[in-house]
């Protein structure tokens, strides 16, 4: 049956959690490239784009689609709140430079290969004990654990604190999912935490963790991200505020947490659910580090971001006007029929995948995309020859309540005999 464009809701968080966001994606991009989507009050709606060119257009071009004038997300949020919840990511121009640069050198490739060793022995102590059980939840057991503690060590903070780290970085992205959200993102509740990112009274408890590293490294000379964000004035000449701070160290915890969790998760379901692609890449591993870029334009483990016009535009025969919400649907353009032949196929031999898992070339294209190729490809560098008689899902596999993030909650899996043996043997 196909669906109406007036069928289309982006903003009913059902429509995600039931896996009925890709053939919404593709009613727009045929028939309604620049579409506007109503939400309920108090939000005022917002502009969908959701062909590649739109979106790698929009992102590119700062000037005209802010992210600073009302923020990265779908939340309308008043002057105050903007003010105190802005972190890099809400902010345009020099100032949004001059606090990248503070890191940028920190996840470099070049940079990364330090990791490259410790990475790789994390990744075998993780499948170790995980292939070791006859059965396991894949998020918790796999995916959840190993990106979080990479980012422990580029803080440099006990590997004790990672479920910690976890917890919090669950709460707030999966502030609109009642089964992470100890107070959810539409609730009256929340209002009181209405100055905190995400609305999450979780973001206190990082605060006051990241204020705690600050005090112990200022003046020091570590060279773990934290030192660095004490002891380095960026390039503006502009000192971090308490509040620069504290955004910019939450951001980490979140932003190196949550996604690459989602892309392991979808790239093994994708496997289990392909198994002519896994036997392929048993056969031929050589093509792992290649097939990560097929990994990620199907995980897409960002939905979307959000810009808001500076000026009225023309565009697909409409007019955005200065002030509206404009939504770039990043998981929308890695499945565009322009650019990716046969897109829902995975296809871990395609070659030149554009896609736009990480943003594209604009301003604020992922910082972490470099780190985050890295621990997909070593996890399955690792993964794949261990699965020799394969993984099987035995339960629901189910997701994230949201459409920001394209999240997996629960994979149960269990490892066929004889699996355990020749993995601890790899
Ligand atoms: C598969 C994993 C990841 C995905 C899908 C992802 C996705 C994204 C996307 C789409 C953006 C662009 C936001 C925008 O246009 O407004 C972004 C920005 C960002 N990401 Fe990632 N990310 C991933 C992993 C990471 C990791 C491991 C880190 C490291 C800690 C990280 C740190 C950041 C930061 C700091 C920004 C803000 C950059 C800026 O505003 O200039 N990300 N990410």
């Amino acid at each position: 049956m196909t669906l109406h464009v007036d069928e289309v809701d982006l903003a009913d968080l059902d429509v995600f959690e039931q896996g009925r966001a890709w053939s919404m994606f593709d009613v727009l991009r045929r028939d309604a490239p620049l579409h506007w989507n109503p939400e309920p009050p108090p939000n005022k709606g917002f502009w969908s784009l959701t062909r590649h060119a739109d979106v790698v257009r929009v992102t590119r071009d700062d000037e005209t689609f802010s992210s600073e004038v009302g923020g990265a997300n779908l939340e309308e949020l008043d002057a105050e709140q903007l003010e105190a919840r802005k972190s890099m990511l809400e902010t345009d121009g020099v100032r949004h430079r001059a606090l990248r640069r503070l890191l940028q050198s920190e996840f470099t490739a070049r940079r990364l290969a330090g990791y490259e060793v410790f990475l790789r022995g994390l990744t075998r102590a993780t499948l170790d004990a995980a292939l070791a059980k006859p059965s396991f939840d894949f998020v918790e057991e796999v995916s959840a654990e190993f990106p979080i503690r990479v980012l422990a060590r580029m803080l440099d903070v006990p590997d004790e604190h990672t479920g910690q780290l976890i917890e919090w970085g669950n709460r707030m992205i999966g502030n609109s999912d009642p089964d992470y959200a100890d107070v959810l993102l539409h609730s009256e509740e929340s209002e009181k935490y209405r100055l905190l990112p995400f609305r999450s009274p979780a973001a206190l408890e990082v605060f006051e963790y990241g204020f705690e590293l600050a005090a112990k490294r200022r003046g020091g000379d570590g060279t773990d991200l934290v030192s660095r964000l004490v002891n380095q004035v960026p390039e503006d000449g502009l000192p971090l505020s308490e509040r620069d701070f504290r955004n910019y160290f939450l951001l980490l915890v979140v932003a190196g947490n949550e996604t690459t969790r989602h892309a392991i998760s979808h790239t093994m379901k994708a496997l289990i659910d392909h198994p002519d692609q896994l036997a392929l890449l048993q056969e031929q591993p050589e093509r792992i580090p290649a097939a990560v870029e097929e990994f990620l334009r199907w995980a897409s483990p960002i939905y979307h971001f959000r810009r808001t016009a500076t000026r009225d535009v023309e565009l697909h025969g409409r007019t955005i006007r200065a002030g509206d919400k404009v939504v770039v649907w990043f998981a929308s353009a890695n499945r565009d029929e322009r650019v990716f032949d046969d897109p829902y196929r995975f296809d871990v031999t395609r070659t030149r995948v554009d896609h736009v898992t990480f943003g594209k070339g604009g301003p604020h294209f992922c910082l972490g995309n470099q780190l985050a190729r890295m621990e997909i490809r070593i996890m399955f560098e690792e993964l794949i020859p261990r699965l020799t008689s394969g993984l099987a899902v035995t339960g629901p596999v189910t997701r994230v309540r949201s459409n920001f993030v394209n999240g997996i909650k629960k994979f149960p899996v269990a490892v066929p005999a004889g699996d355990e043996r020749e993995g601890g043997e790899a």
